[in-house]
């Protein structure tokens, strides 16, 4: 058998060779580092998604190498084939760097600046994606679009409003639970995710609709409001599971699990979907076989603190303070007059509290 041709791509000035059929957004992949567009509906482990949000559009400035013609518009990078010989333009074109700056300010429109508040905070991919390309103010003067609140079921709590229709949730639906029952309703700007009607959605692989979602329209119930990604530390832990391979991330506090997820890979993709029993119902250290730390990516607000292999330089503040703790730095019983001067706050495991104040005998 004739061993297949193998076609050359050049990305930003990095040339690589891919099989045929491969889309330029998996060719960036494998060379990776900055040149990969940023994909909001795109998700290499659902057939067909892609082509929805436009973040990931490139400039094709040679076709391939028989018609070196350039294409005359911005494609989308992850529904466009790669072509023998083709240079393709992402960070080094300023012209794709306006384009998107462009779509992000689109995707704001409507979207709500409640990051604050928002459980996604932390690990939302257009969070990252307004810090890259957005501006720091709108110009949008209308009032944003806003839907009433719908309760799809149990486990998942949707924030319409947050949407950016990017169809992975519905994907996720149809390829991986045996009954979609939620979908896209409506058109243009009343477009909306939604069951039909006011069904609850429960299957057995439905959460990883939660992992895919990349904004805070769709999340876990039992991990909303509870705490916030970055104070947690994610663990990876496998267990024995009959319908699933079982292998998590344990979103961790101490001893409490306070959230189970699937592992997601260094593009934000889940390779190992998990059943809802392992996601919902296996919230105690002793349900897992711990692993260890997760390794996060450097770049993410989720990994502050958590570095791995990171050599820490040696902070002399206690050795030069005789042993103290520098929370003694500016003494506080001598600008409070709330606080117990007899408190050794040196003295305290972890930070004082109210608790802490507490009268013995009040
Ligand atoms: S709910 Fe989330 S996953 Fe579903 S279409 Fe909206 S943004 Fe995408
Ligand atoms: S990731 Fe390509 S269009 Fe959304």
């Amino acid at each position: 058998m004739s061993e297949q041709k193998l076609f050359k791509v050049t990305i930003d000035n990095i040339t690589t060779e891919v099989e045929p059929g491969t889309t330029i957004l998996q060719a960036a992949r494998k060379i990776g580092g900055d040149i990969v567009p940023p994909a909001m509906c795109y998700y290499s482990t659902l057939k067909d998604s892609g082509g929805k949000c436009r973040t990931c559009l490139v400039k094709v400035a040679q076709g391939s190498a028989a018609d070196p013609r350039p294409v005359p518009k911005l494609v989308a990078s992850c529904r466009t084939a790669v072509m023998d010989g083709m240079v393709v333009e992402n960070i080094t074109n300023q012209q794709v760097l306006e384009a998107r700056d462009g779509v992000v300010e689109f995707l704001l429109i409507n979207h709500p600046l409640d990051c604050p508040v928002c459980d996604q905070a932390g690990e939302c991919n257009l969070q990252d994606l307004s810090y890259g390309h957005g501006d720091d103010k709108s110009r949008f003067e209308f009032v944003k679009r806003t839907f009433e609140p719908e309760n799809i079921g149990p486990h998942i709590q949707l924030h319409m409003n947050r949407c950016i229709m990017c169809y992975r949730c519905t994907y996720v639906a149809d390829q991986l639970t045996e009954e979609r029952l939620h979908g896209v309703l409506d058109r243009g700007d009343r477009s909306r995710i939604s069951t039909y009607i006011s069904k609850a959605i429960d299957n057995d692989f439905s959460g990883n609709m939660i992992d895919v979602c990349p904004v805070g329209a769709l999340t876990d119930k039992t991990f909303r409001f509870k705490n916030r990604v970055w104070f947690t530390r994610p663990m990876d832990a496998h267990r024995e599971c009959s319908k699933c391979a079982g292998k998590v991330h344990l979103w961790m506090r101490g001893d409490e699990v306070f959230r189970v997820t699937g592992r997601k890979d260094q593009w934000g993709e889940v390779h190992d979907w998990i059943c809802n029993e392992c996601r919902y119902d296996k919230k105690k250290v002793s349900d897992w076989v711990i692993e260890g730390p997760a390794k996060m990516s450097r770049h993410s607000v989720i990994s502050v603190n958590k570095y791995y292999g990171l050599k820490k330089p040696k902070d002399f503040l206690p050795e030069v303070m005789g042993g103290r703790d520098p929370k003694m730095l500016m003494n506080i019983h001598d600008v409070s007059g709330v606080n117990d001067p007899d408190i050794d706050l040196s003295a305290i495991n972890g930070p004082a509290t109210s608790k802490t104040f507490e009268k013995k005998d009040s």
